[in-house]
């Protein structure tokens, strides 16, 4: 009894602290709640809030098919028992993302699954692409399994719009969107991409493809998979054309909470055409999720270290940019309260300090 009052006395304290430090956090900040403001294919991941071991729940077959999307469990037909293996795929996905490890269907855990993110998986064949948090801090860029890459002669690559009857941008903003973002690496890196009408002529096939498009990765509707691309020398790049994209203007005052800023995708998902995999550093091009009506396109040097020792540097690269403002937003899920991602994250302990004051300030 001593013990559990003490410990009350602890958390208590705790949360006091955490009041007194962030007078303006609402106190359900400290409890966190997750209340999806958007309907998105995983909001239903939120009435896991709580699963373990041995725990079965109907519709957890459901979880154990996205783990198995991405890599963490090995696709097949999955019931509704949460057992070891799906543990360990939880244990694995919360090192991937600097959660604390629980093995839990925790909220932090379920708030991140739950945003919208590429389609590309984050362990492949078993092997998990993103570095372990105990190694954060240092660059955790990484590559595809045999780090397949474009030829070293092969400096000036082409790309081609090819399917654009499922989007309604017009193809002029298009071609500018595609340009600025290709251009991203082609500053840091000794390639330049030049756009070709036809897709014959291309090295890299850009498209907008609704649901079940022939590749065996159906997209998903608004928000959940965003899009997905190959690893090289493949050049297929796909986005889901269910998204409420925004091609140009200011994504962060759109008029949909789902809106998606289609630069920001784009600059991702060439990194993948080039052979990056994706990056356990949160500020990272390559991070897999992304906030929707956020705008990040400038490259971080986790992105430019590991493009640049495939391809070589750019002398004119002018370095990396400083993280703007809304970097601190990274993490946060369009589908939970901020609150509640920047209090995980304070709680997972892995921000670094220059993005924690950026986090505080936005306090
Ligand atoms: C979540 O759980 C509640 C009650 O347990 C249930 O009524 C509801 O249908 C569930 N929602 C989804 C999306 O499965
Ligand atoms: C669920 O599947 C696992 C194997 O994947 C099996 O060991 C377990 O018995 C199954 N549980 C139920 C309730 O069918
Ligand atoms: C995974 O492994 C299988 C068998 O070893 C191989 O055929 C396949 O190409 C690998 N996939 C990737 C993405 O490396
Ligand atoms: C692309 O690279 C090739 C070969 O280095 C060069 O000749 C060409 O001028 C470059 N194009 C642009 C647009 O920079
Ligand atoms: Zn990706
Ligand atoms: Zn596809």
């Amino acid at each position: 009894m001593a013990t559990s009052t003490s410990s009350l006395l602890v958390l208590l304290a705790a949360a006091a602290t955490v009041l007194a430090v962030f007078p303006a956090t609402p106190v359900s900040a400290a409890l966190p709640d997750i209340k999806p403001l958007l309907s998105n294919p995983w909001s239903a991941f939120k009435n896991f809030s709580g699963c373990h071991l041995g725990d079965e729940r109907k519709g957890l077959a459901k979880l154990k098919d996205y783990l198995g999307h991405f890599g963490y469990l090995p696709p097949q037909p999955f019931n509704d028992t949460f057992d070891a293996d799906m543990e360990r795929a939880i244990k694995t996905y919360q090192e991937n993302f600097g959660l604390e490890v629980t093995g839990q269907l925790d909220p932090a855990t379920l708030a991140k699954m739950m945003a919208p993110r590429c389609g590309v998986a984050d362990v492949i064949n078993g092997t998990s692409t993103m570095a372990k948090s105990t190694v954060r801090g240092r660059n955790l860029y990484s590559y595809f399994p045999g780090q397949p890459s474009w030829p070293r002669s092969k400096k000036s690559l082409k790309y081609a719009i090819t399917a654009t009857s499922e989007t309604t941008i017009d193809r002029a903003t298009l071609s500018a969107v595609f340009a600025r973002a290709f251009a991203r690496w082609s500053e840091a890196t000794t390639l330049n991409f030049t756009e070709t009408a036809r897709g014959s002529d291309a090295d890299i096939t850009i498209g907008f493809h609704g649901g079940d498009h022939g590749d065996g990765e159906a997209f998903d509707g608004p928000l959940g998979t965003l899009a997905h691309a190959f690893s090289p020398t493949d050049g297929r790049f796909h986005l889901d054309a269910a998204e409420a994209w925004v091609a140009g203007g200011d994504v962060s005052t759109a008029s949909s909470d789902a809106a998606v800023d289609l630069e920001s995708v784009a600059v991702h998902e060439i990194g993948h055409l080039l052979g990056l995999g994706h990056s356990a550093v949160e500020g990272a091009i390559m991070y897999p999720t992304i906030t929707s009506r956020t705008r990040k396109v400038d490259l971080a040097s986790d992105d430019v270290v590991g493009i640049q020792s495939l391809y070589g540097s750019n002398p004119d690269f002018k370095g990396v940019t400083p993280a703007p403002a809304t970097s601190s937003r990274e993490m946060d899920s369009s589908d939970v309260p901020g609150a509640l991602s920047r209090l995980s994250t304070r709680v997972a302990g892995i921000v670094l300090a220059a993005w924690l004051a950026l986090v505080l300030e936005s306090w």
